[in-house]
């Protein structure tokens, strides 16, 4: 589409608003945004009674920022809530996965009595291996039932888990097992990808050389692979589930046990340790979940097509979802395992009613053209979703064209791993919609866009994005380190929460978010720090500087480019250095993960430089993006940077 062609479209449209037929069976009615706003504990302490408490909380917030207590002296156990309760109702036979395999023809359903079996015998399981309250797991699973279970039956003793994304390096893993002193590992021996086995185990196992504090480790079978074994250490999930009974009597946990701990990029090269309590998260997710899919829990069928080693798997693909008793599409693979249309495919075939999934797969797939989605049956889509990045509007209208027929909603829905849930979105069936507009805050969530003093702006008008006031799926800290917390979130506008977010409001006062304002980079919705790439990349002995910066991207939103200077001989740098070149991806991949691969790296002499040492990361971007430069005056070398955008115009290699 071209430019013109988009902006009359938008024009034309700027905003959706519902149709009436979805309006008259929505979930939610208008009058939500105005009882919430009343008194929004009243309102958070109502959702709090979708869950099944064992002492029912009386208390609903204790608030000593930073520090917040959400139904406090409530008695909660999330797994109950998950499972349990559904099956004591009467639902055991509703399905609560369709698990879809990487492999196409391979499948596995799940119902919520058959969950409750698998989740009773792990709890009993890790019992036997150990575990027990208050205990970290790491957990480096694909994407497979296993992995749901594992977190729940953790849950149910009370044991926190940290994920882990199982496309993480082994030092990356290491790094996050030895931070929160994990005692255990919950593993497979390798990810289905297209069709191939890609092995885990033999990262767990390298990755423990320097955790000498994991006493157990457990491995699931999944790709069938030879895997090295550490006798005493290791178990098979089989070995270790095949005796273990389908009972287990949960014990109850105070609202804010620790239920989850969940790694993610800041601005420095130390991934934060994000923890999140019980109560308080599992009342966010749930009721997010409940209005802004428009839950109907017996006849919808849901896919959060996302990974459950990030955030968005763990709040919609299990805690919101499962606690509401929904049904869903679990999927292993690719978007493209087994041919471009699999998604089509997995859609039709289940009959998929809301759809909820990343801006950059958006646009992968309108990438692999119309006919693909055209070719099969849609007809069951109601509602779409996005989240992750800001999806620009081209990508925005061409799902709601070509996947949702003209004919669903799209909630764009803002959040990060630190607010557990969905902030702001529309929600289906009250407001109107805009292509690549978040909108509105969620009912009882307060937002605003403020300016470098704090000051709410106007209509119109950009700044950054604070939350006001407390909510129930907050993060309670970064793991161990208290003041870090403070400084990151809660220092920059005195009573208010710092997402570190640009955003701005439009004309009629709806909120569009406008991407990170610090050195965090978001690629393919993945979140990593400009630090973190820097230190991969000093890391190998060739490096002597890097600067990293994130350059818009048609397909990932953003990409990495590096510069980097060499510790080179005169003879050694007269070579040909696309080998090296390459080396240092590699060397970024393994050290932090294939997602962390620059798309570029740019060798250069020199980096551009204030006079007080610092590098001009706001000047490399605009390099990257082939801007015209900015104000050059404070660098001790104004040359440099024009150096190196001839360097980038003549060498950097793409891929
Ligand atoms: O920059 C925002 C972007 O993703 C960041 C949070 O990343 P993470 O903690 O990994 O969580 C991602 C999934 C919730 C935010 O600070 N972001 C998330 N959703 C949106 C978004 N940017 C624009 N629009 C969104 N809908």
């Amino acid at each position: 589409m071209t430019e013109a062609k988009l902006e009359a479209l938008l024009q034309e449209s700027r905003a959706f608003p519902p149709t009436a037929e979805f309006a008259a069976q929505a979930n939610a009615q208008p009058s939500i945004y105005t009882e919430a706003a009343a008194d929004p504990l009243a309102w958070w302490h109502k959702q709090a009674e979708r869950l099944t408490w064992h002492t029912e909380p009386t208390s609903t917030l204790e608030w000593d920022l930073p520090n917040a207590k959400w139904f406090g002296d409530g008695m909660i156990n999330a797994s109950v809530n998950c499972v349990d309760r559904h099956v004591a109702a009467g639902r055991g036979d509703k399905v609560a996965y369709h698990w879809v395999s990487d492999i196409e023809g391979e499948s596995r359903t799940i119902t919520y009595a058959q969950l409750l079996d698998m989740v009773c015998k792990a709890a009993n399981a890790f019992t036997q291996l150990g575990v027990k309250q208050g205990d970290r797991v790491a957990v480096y699973l694909p994407m497979i039932p296993e992995t749901v279970v594992t977190m729940l039956a953790l849950a149910r003793l009370g044991a926190i888990h940290s994920v882990v994304f199982a496309g993480f390096s082994a030092d990356a893993l290491s790094s996050r097992i030895l931070d929160s002193d994990c005692r255990f590992v919950v593993t497979a021996d390798g990810a289905m990808r297209r069709g191939t086995p890609s092995p885990l185990k033999p990262a767990v196992d390298e990755a423990l050389q320097s955790c000498p504090n994991v006493q157990s480790v457990v491995v699931v079978k999944r790709t069938g692979g030879d895997v090295n074994w550490v006798e005493g250490r290791d178990n098979w999930w089989d070995d270790l589930m095949a005796p273990q009974s389908t009972e287990h009597t949960p014990e109850y946990f105070p609202s804010e046990q620790t239920l989850l701990i969940m790694y993610t990029s800041g601005t420095t090269a130390k991934p934060k340790g994000i923890f999140h309590t019980t109560g308080g998260y599992l009342t966010h997710c749930i009721t997010t979940y409940h209005y802004i899919f428009d839950l109907k829990v017996d006849t919808d069928v849901l896919w959060t097509a996302a990974d459950i080693g990030w955030i968005t798997g763990h709040s919609y693909i299990v805690y919101g979802p499962l606690a509401a008793g929904a049904t869903q599409v679990m999927y292993e693979g690719l978007p493209d395992s087994g041919g471009r249309d699999r998604w089509w495919k997995i859609i039709a075939q289940y009959g998929v009613s809301k759809l909820y999934t990343a801006p950059t797969t958006i646009r992968t797939l309108m990438k692999w053209g119309d006919d693909l989605p055209a070719g099969h049956d849609l007809s069951s889509l109601k509602l779409l979703g996005t989240v992750g990045e800001p999806i620009n509007p081209e990508a925005w209208m061409w799902y709601r064209k070509n996947v949702g027929h003209d004919n669903c909603p799209i909630v764009d829905t803002w959040w990060q791993t630190e607010t557990g849930g969905i902030m702001a979105t529309p929600l289906p069936g009250i407001t109107a919609t805009k292509p690549g507009a978040a909108m509105t805050p969620f009912p009882g969530i307060s937002l605003d866009v403020v300016d470098n003093e704090g000051q709410s702006v106007g209509n119109g008008e950009g700044g950054y994005l604070v939350a006001t006031a407390p909510w129930p799926g907050m993060t309670r800290g970064i793991y161990g380190d208290p003041e870090r917390f403070f400084a990151t979130y809660w220092a920059r506008f005195p009573g208010m929460y710092f997402a570190g977010d640009g955003a701005k409001r439009d004309d009629d006062g709806d909120l569009w978010l406008l991407g990170r304002i610090d050195d965090v980079m978001n690629i393919s919705g993945h979140r990593l720090s400009t630090t973190e790439v820097e230190h991969a990349l000093v890391g190998h002995p060739m490096v002597a500087e890097a600067a990293v910066v994130g350059a818009s991207d048609d397909t990932t939103g953003q990409a990495i480019v590096a510069f980097v200077t060499l510790k080179l001989s005169a003879e050694e740098a007269s070579k040909d250095q696309a080998p090296l070149i390459e080396e240092l991806r590699q060397h970024v991949s393994h050290t932090i993960s294939p997602i962390a691969k620059p798309r570029q790296i740019i060798l250069t002499p020199d980096l551009p430089k204030t006079r007080s040492g610092k590098i001009m990361r706001r000047l490399l971007r605009d390099v990257a993006e082939h801007r015209t430069l900015g104000d050059v005056t404070t660098l001790t070398d104004p040359t440099v940077v024009n150096m190196i955008a001839g360097l980038l115009e003549t060498e950097g290699a793409e891929d």
